[in-house]
């Protein structure tokens, strides 16, 4: 049976609490729009794809939590739980996508029952079509990877990150299920270790054969030929292919380019964003204990100042391609992504 990362239960919102992985798997129930978003603020269930999914059914729940007696005070109410769901986290354009595609469907109905069956079968039907779209992805890709790879990731771009199966680490699996032979280097992924607590795991879990590595160790893993291909995912590509991702993709990124490694991210439609431009991306920043401990040890003085962006920003011309559903684009981007989205219509 294949655990499913967020699903919609009996009325309720199930998710695996990423925060125990990988010492315990836990699941945890909600049947308020709230706990899902502090549950998206507190990572419980984190990674662009699932987070815009958590997000639509935080408003599945929303629906059923409203004791509105007009289609226009049900609207009012949904609007204010989307507010709420929205600014949990910035950088990840999934949310804002998963929000207001559910916000739409509610808006098109005539009346409350109308709403109720529609918003929860279109939170449900975007979970399941999550799932679809990685495996089209992961097979997408997998030809860009070859028989005894071994292929460098960094955070959790996996199943955990979705609601199954995974983007970049879809891809991986998809190489693996047309029968060649892969190894994968994991980074640590530092401050909070999606890559050590989440990647290892789940490849783990799943029989991959994954080393792990400490962020510090990507250039010399390139530099001692233990990697010929990257994959990472990401949280929101602008129409320029500049890639917003984890923290570290960067640098992962830039060490792939000076030493000729083939540097891809995978990545569904619902990520790329055509309207901003690089520059009007927020960067969610953290709280500095995410970096002045590791678990509850303390590994730096009392009162240091700390800068802890979560994310960071590739530019275009250090990804060698972008694997997504409808296909692989390439360098010139702001051509190639149009038309994945001409194409789509
Ligand atoms: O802070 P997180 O754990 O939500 O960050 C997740 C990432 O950066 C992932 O690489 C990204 O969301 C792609 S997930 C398919």
């Amino acid at each position: 049976m294949v655990l499913k990362t967020v699903e919609w239960k009996n009325n309720k919102v199930v998710m695996i609490d990423q925060t125990k992985l990988p010492n315990e798997l836990v699941f945890v129930e909600f049947d308020d729009f709230n706990q899902v978003a502090d549950a998206i603020k507190n990572l419980v269930v984190r990674g662009a794809p699932a987070i815009g999914v958590s997000g639509a059914f935080g408003l599945a729940l929303a629906v059923l939590q409203s004791d509105a007696e007009t289609k226009q005070d049900l609207i009012s109410y949904l609007e204010n739980a989307r507010k709420i769901l929205f600014e949990t986290r910035p950088t990840a354009i999934n949310l804002g996508w998963g929000l207001n595609k559910i916000m739409d469907v509610a808006k098109h109905c005539n009346s409350i029952q109308e709403i109720k069956e529609s918003v929860i079968a279109e939170a449900k039907k975007m979970a399941e079509d999550d799932i679809e779209i990685n495996k089209t992805m992961g097979k997408n890709g997998s030809v860009l990877f070859d028989n005894n790879d071994t292929i460098m990731t960094h955070c959790n771009a996996g199943a955990l990150a979705t609601v199954a199966y995974g983007t970049a680490l879809g891809v991986i699996r998809a190489t693996k299920e047309s029968g060649k032979q892969v190894k994968v280097i994991a980074t640590e992924t530092r401050p909070i270790q999606q890559g050590s607590r989440l990647t290892a795991f789940e490849l783990q879990h799943d029989g991959f054969d994954v080393s792990l590595i400490p962020d510090t160790a990507v250039g010399y893993s390139m530099a001692n030929g233990l990697v010929n291909k990257v994959v990472v995912g990401a949280d929101r590509i602008v129409k320029t292919g500049h890639v917003f991702n984890k923290i570290g993709t960067y640098q992962v990124a830039t060490m792939a380019k000076q030493h000729g490694i083939p540097f891809y991210v995978a990545a569904p439609l619902s990520t790329i964003d055509l309207k901003s431009k690089a520059d009007e991306v927020i960067i969610e920043m953290r709280k500095g204990s995410e970096v002045t401990g590791i678990g509850d040890k303390k590994t730096a003085p009392d009162d240091v100042n700390v800068i802890n962006p979560a994310f960071d920003m590739t530019p275009p011309e250090l990804i060698t391609g972008i694997i997504t559903e409808k296909g692989v684009v390439s360098s010139p981007y702001e051509e190639s992504i149009q038309k994945l989205f001409d194409e789509n219509n």
